[in-house]
């Protein structure tokens, strides 16, 4: 298509035309209507005098007949820029006036007419065109009294020829305007195709254009520019998990498979098989597990989880888990305190905030007292608090085990990362990254600190849920980031 051809097809060019076919029909209207009207009032203004003079020469020949209306017409034609007067006979036959030809016939009519005429003093002019009244008096005179219309005409000339160039003005203004501003539309529409061609093609981290004027293609694009974001965040997540997925569920499902074979193998009693689907059943639901973290991640990160966002109270979510562990807690011989004393009602999905807090709480009482290990003089401690620090929510998990190395809590969030010494307590190393999602998801954040013993792990959350959506979205990106480092 040619650029021509692009252009005259564009929403706005067409716009353009139709404004320009109402305006140009408004100007001629208003143009005819002023035309005609000055033509009206003309006429109306010369149909006056006309009757004026008409009575004055009527009052003459009554009072002095026809030699003095003869005599009055006579002196008053030839005064300089006068109007036009003939008096004739019933006959026809002129008797005084300055008008020397008119059309065959026309002295016989009475009333008003439009007439050519020539006068008197130029018979070989071109005729001009005259408005007259002819009137017959009682003893068969004619009278005709009229004006030259040349003013008129002239006024009504100026009039059509202004008419025409400024029609011509608004159509060539019209179409030049529509020309600039859809050449202009268009640059920035093609831009902005081009920017979605290249995206198509699977460079998503191509963003639209922005001019920074901020009309309705700005914000078009800002709000594309704002889904494009979301959907690479998105994009983003759902790699990382079937990345994690393909690395770190691989490995333990072949585990699982080998076992499956060499219990096929090796077993020989109903016992041994029996011992060997037992450990089977465990290892799936080990994997279940996994699954499951990663899915509610990738869900806190997807920002999905946002849709189910209610008002609930903290102090109850933080009672409800620690409830939950008790008997967990008793059973490790330790002592599970929850402090909860006030309602603190926020906003957020408590779900997922629930398991993020139970997250915290099993591991401090997974790492805190390990199992085997003999219990002390006084029975070790995990308290789980909620708390608020200004209009942030805290709920707080604290034990006084081993704790975390300083130089550890950076990582110990990332995805199947486990220290060391835990090796020997079941766990995938995906339970503080689902409570840093979590509180990232509510836009708040996951502190790990020291219990001096032990550790202190606090989610900090706003009360009144996510602000705004683009840092969210940041954030997840800077995750997302990181996260890629790490494969
Ligand atoms: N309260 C704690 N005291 C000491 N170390 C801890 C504590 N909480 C977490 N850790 C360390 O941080 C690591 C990561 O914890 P995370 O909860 O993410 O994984 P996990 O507990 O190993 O497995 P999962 O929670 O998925 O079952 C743990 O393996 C452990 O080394
Ligand atoms: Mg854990």
């Amino acid at each position: 298509m040619t650029a021509l051809g692009k252009l005259i097809r564009t929403t706005t060019f067409k716009l353009t035309l139709v404004y320009l076919t109402v305006f140009a029909l408004f100007a001629a209207f208003l143009l005819g209507y002023f035309a005609f009207n000055t033509r009206r009032l003309f006429t109306e203004q010369i149909t006056a005098t006309v009757d004026a003079e008409i009575s004055g020469l009527v009052d003459q020949y009554r009072s002095g007949g026809i030699r003095r209306l003869v005599l009055s017409i006579d002196r008053r034609s030839r005064q300089p820029g006068s109007g036009l007067y003939l008096v004739t006979t019933a006959q026809g036959q002129a008797l005084a006036g300055n008008i020397g030809a008119l059309p065959t016939g026309m002295i016989n009519k009475t009333g008003w007419a439009e007439t050519e005429y020539r006068r008197i003093e130029d018979p070989q002019s071109i005729p001009h065109q005259a408005i007259v009244s002819i009137f017959q008096l009682p003893d068969g005179f004619r009278v005709l009294v009229g004006r030259d219309l040349e003013d008129r005409e002239r006024v009504h000339d100026i009039v059509i020829s202004a008419a025409r160039w400024s029609l011509a003005l608004v159509i060539v203004l019209g179409i030049g305007g529509g020309f600039f501003v859809t050449r202009r539309v268009l640059n920035r529409i093609d831009a902005m195709t081009e920017t979605a061609r290249a995206i198509v093609e699977g460079d998503m981290a191509e963003r639209l254009p922005i001019a920074g004027t901020g009309d309705e293609l700005d914000r078009l694009a800002e709000n594309l520019n704002a889904m494009l974001e979301r959907i690479e965040a998105l994009m983003r997540g759902l790699k990382e998990v079937s990345d994690n997925i393909a690395h770190d569920l691989k490995t333990p499902l072949t585990r699982l498979r080998n076992r499956a074979e060499e219990a096929l193998r090796r077993a020989k009693s109903e016992g041994d098989y029996r011992a060997a689907l037992e450990r089977t059943i465990e290892e799936s639901d080990a994997l279940m597990r996994t699954f499951n973290a990663l899915l509610m991640i990738a869900r806190a990160e997807s920002g999905q989880a946002r849709e189910n966002m209610t008002e609930f109270d903290a102090a109850e979510v933080a009672a409800g888990v620690g409830e939950l562990y008790e008997p967990l807690a008793e059973e490790r011989g330790l002592t599970l305190k929850v402090e909860a004393p006030r309602a603190m009602t926020m906003h957020g999905n408590r779900e997922l905030i629930s398991q993020a807090l139970a997250n915290l709480v099993d591991n401090a009482i997974k790492y805190a007292a390990p199992a085997g290990a003999p219990p002390g003089d006084s029975k070790p401690e995990v308290s789980v608090s909620a708390g608020s620090e200004g209009d942030r929510v805290l709920l707080v998990v604290a034990d006084n085990g081993p704790g975390i190395p300083e130089a550890d809590r950076g990582r110990v969030v990332e995805r199947f990362v486990r220290l060391e010494g835990s090796r020997s307590q079941p766990g995938s190393g995906l339970g503080l990254s689902l409570a840093a999602a979590v509180a990232r998801l509510h836009g708040g954040e996951l502190r790990l600190e020291d219990n001096k013993p032990g550790l202190k792990a606090i989610i900090a959350l706003p009360r009144g849920g996510p602000v705004q959506r683009q840092d969210d979205s940041e954030e997840v990106r800077a995750e997302g980031d990181s996260a890629e480092k790490e494969l």
